[in-house]
C-alpha cells in the first residue's frame, strides 16, 4: 500500500463521521481531495459544503456539490481536513498547502474536527515539518526577525500568495514542546495573520491510514 492508498483509506473512513443532513466543512490538500471525491458519491445526503480554499471550492463544484458561504452556514457539525503533522494530543501543524487561515476559521466554526492523514503524519514532537505562518506582506521582514528571536529559521515561500493575498513564512528548526503556549506567543506578533499551529483548536479525532487499515486516534 503506498502513501496515496493510505490517504484514501483515511478519507473513506471520515464518511462514517458525517451527519445525516446539513452542511459539511471541507479542508484542503491531497488527502482532502480523496475525501471530496468520496463526498460526490453521497452528495444527495447533505445540503452543501463550506470550503477552506479556492482549490477545494473548485473541486467541490466540479463534482456538483454546492459551496456555501460560511456566513450563511451557521455552526458546522463536522469539519474534515488533513494535516502536515499531528502529535498525540491531536495538536496539528497545517498550512503545507497555504490554506491555513481559512482552515483555522472553518475548524473554529465547527463542532467536530476530523483529521485525515497517512500514518507518516503522526509524530511525538511537532516541528520537523516547517511551521507555516501567513503574514501581511509589509510585515514580512519584521515578523521574520521576531521568529529568529524565538529560535526559528523563517524562509519565505517563494512565488506563493495565499487566497487572502498574503505571504507564507515557513519556519524551520522549531522543536515545539508546548504547542498551546507557542500558538499564543506567535498570535501576539503584529503582522501575523495566522499560525499554522492548531493547538488551541486541535482535532477531535485523527483517522490514520496505515497498511493494516485505518487507525482511529483520540487525544491522549
Ligand atoms: C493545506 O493548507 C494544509 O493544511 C493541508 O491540510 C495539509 O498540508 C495536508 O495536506 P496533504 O493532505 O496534501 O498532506
Amino acid at each position: 500500500m503506498n502513501q496515496d492508498d493510505m490517504k484514501k483509506e483515511a478519507a473513506r473512513a471520515a464518511l462514517e463521521y458525517l451527519p445525516d443532513s446539513g452542511i459539511i466543512g471541507v479542508g484542503t490538500g491531497s488527502t482532502v481531495n480523496f475525501f471530496i471525491d468520496f463526498l460526490a458519491e453521497i452528495k444527495h445526503r447533505f445540503d452543501g459544503a463550506v470550503s477552506s480554499s479556492e482549490a477545494s471550492t473548485e473541486r467541490l463544484k466540479a463534482h456538483g456539490i454546492e459551496v456555501i458561504d460560511l456566513n450563511a452556514a451557521g455552526e458546522i457539525e463536522v469539519y474534515v481536513d488533513g494535516a502536515d503533522e499531528a502529535n498525540h494530543q491531536l495538536s496539528l501543524i497545517k498550512g503545507g498547502g497555504g490554506a491555513l487561515t481559512r482552515e483555522k476559521i472553518v475548524a473554529a466554526a465547527s463542532k467536530k474536527f476530523i483529521c485525515i492523514a497517512d500514518e507518516s503524519k503522526l509524530v511525538d514532537i511537532l516541528g520537523a515539518f516547517p511551521l507555516p505562518i501567513e503574514v501581511i506582506p509589509m510585515a514580512r521582514s519584521y515578523v521574520a526577525r521576531e521568529l529568529v528571536k524565538i529560535g526559528g529559521t523563517p524562509a519565505l515561500r517563494e512565488g506563493f500568495v495565499t487566497d487572502n493575498g498574503n505571504l507564507i513564512l515557513d519556519v524551520h528548526h522549531l522543536k515545539i514542546m508546548e504547542p498551546n503556549k507557542l500558538e499564543t506567543q506567535l498570535n501576539d506578533i503584529a503582522g501575523i495573520v495566522t499560525v499554522g499551529l492548531f493547538a488551541h483548536r486541535p482535532a477531535d479525532v485523527l483517522l490514520l491510514g496505515t497498511p493494516e487499515g485505518t487507525r482511529t486516534v483520540l487525544p491522549a
